[in-house]
């Protein structure tokens, strides 16, 4: 099979479409031929040597897809070759064919295209995990998500409104925060000219969950945006990794702050997370409440452009990368 692969730890360039061997599905996996892949930060992080893969998992990029089973490894049940399907994936994605535990699977859903299911997995089980599995958003409450107009950030506000929450985002421009609220944000926020603390405390008693990329950057202002019993989750280090928590101010709303991350999570886990959102989040999107939002198609042999693209910023949503 073909698969994109790092000539060496650097730029964008470095990446190059070769031909490598096929994996081969083992104990309770399967094989996909893949459709479609999406672009993720990691992705980045991992060219440059940044992110290597987690012990076990493939060396090639890409934490997503979509496409077709090919082949059930051994004792594989519930699934039939010829299936539709999405995967979160430990990496492997940009490649003609991937090998992926049957538990990561998800059907498509709906009436969703198979190239754009390709970006749900990551988006889905990242949201569902955080906001609704650890911070237990519900109905009436206030959601900061961080980054609206990214992937995360687009799939966060679709997700907040089904789930009845009042949702405030920030976003770099006037017409991202516009698409922004055309997804149903409440509140949108300029980062590079408004205050979100002040932005959100003049509009609602504070986040009761809060979504960050940002990370160190953001702390002590996430802490004062958040509400009596708030919960901070952060999923990203985009503002740097080392900040200073006031640990007063944390301890006077009763707040909370988790930090996570979903690809080191042992294979169970993600099971776990794939369940729920099987369960849970999948009739939100089979009904169309919550869609994939694609900003930029791509074949996947020019990976190397949706690279530069997320660098660069401006993309609304996730970049897809067409593997046929
Ligand atoms: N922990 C995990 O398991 C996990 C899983 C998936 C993703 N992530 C992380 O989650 C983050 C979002 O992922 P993504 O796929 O949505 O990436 P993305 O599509 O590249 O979006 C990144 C977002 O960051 C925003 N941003 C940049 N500077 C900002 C600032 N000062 N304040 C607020 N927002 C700012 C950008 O906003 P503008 O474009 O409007 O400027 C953009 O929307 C990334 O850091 C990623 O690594 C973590």
């Amino acid at each position: 099979m073909h698969a994109i692969m790092i000539r060496e730890p650097g730029g964008p360039e470095n990446l190059e479409w070769t031909e490598v061997p096929d994996p081969v599905p083992g104990r309770g996996e399967v094989l996909i031929d893949v459709a479609a892949t999406a672009v993720n930060r990691a992705d980045l992080l991992q060219r440059q040597g940044n992110y290597p893969p987690p012990r076990g998992a493939s060396e090639i990029l890409g934490l997503e897809c979509s496409g077709t089973v090919a082949e059930l490894g051994e004792g594989v049940e519930g699934w039939q070759v010829g299936d539709e399907v999405c995967a979160l994936l430990s990496g492997g994605g940009y490649a003609e064919k991937v090998a992926v535990p049957a538990v990561q699977l998800l059907p498509v859903p709906g009436e969703v295209e198979l190239t754009a299911a390709a970006g749900l997995p990551e988006v889905a089980c990242t949201v569902w995990s955080n906001v609704v599995m650890l911070a237990g958003l519900k109905e009436g409450d206030v959601l900061l998500a961080h980054g609206g107009a990214g992937g995360i950030g687009t799939h966060a506000i679709q997700v907040g409104k089904a789930l009845g929450a009042t949702v405030a985002v920030t976003a770099g421009s006037a017409e991202r925060l516009e698409r922004c609220r055309q997804l149903g944000a409440d509140i949108v926020i300029n980062y590079r000219e408004q205050d979100f603390v002040e932005e959100l405390r003049s509009q609602t008693k504070g986040a009761d969950v809060i979504l960050d990329n940002m990370g160190a950057k953001y702390l002590g202002r996430n802490v004062d945006a958040l509400a009596t019993g708030g919960r901070l989750v952060v999923i990203g280090m985009q503002g740097g990794v080392k900040g200073e928590l006031n640990l007063g101010k944390l301890i006077a709303k009763r707040g909370s702050i988790s930090a996570t991350t979903l690809r080191a999570r042992p294979v169970e886990e993600k099971g776990e997370i794939v369940a729920a959102v099987r369960e849970h989040l999948w009739p939100l999107v089979e009904r169309g409440s919550v869609q994939p939002v694609i900003g930029q198609v791509l074949p996947l042999a020019e990976a190397a452009d949706g690279h530069r693209a997320l660098d660069e910023g401006g993309v609304f949503g996730k970049i897809v990368l067409m593997a046929k």
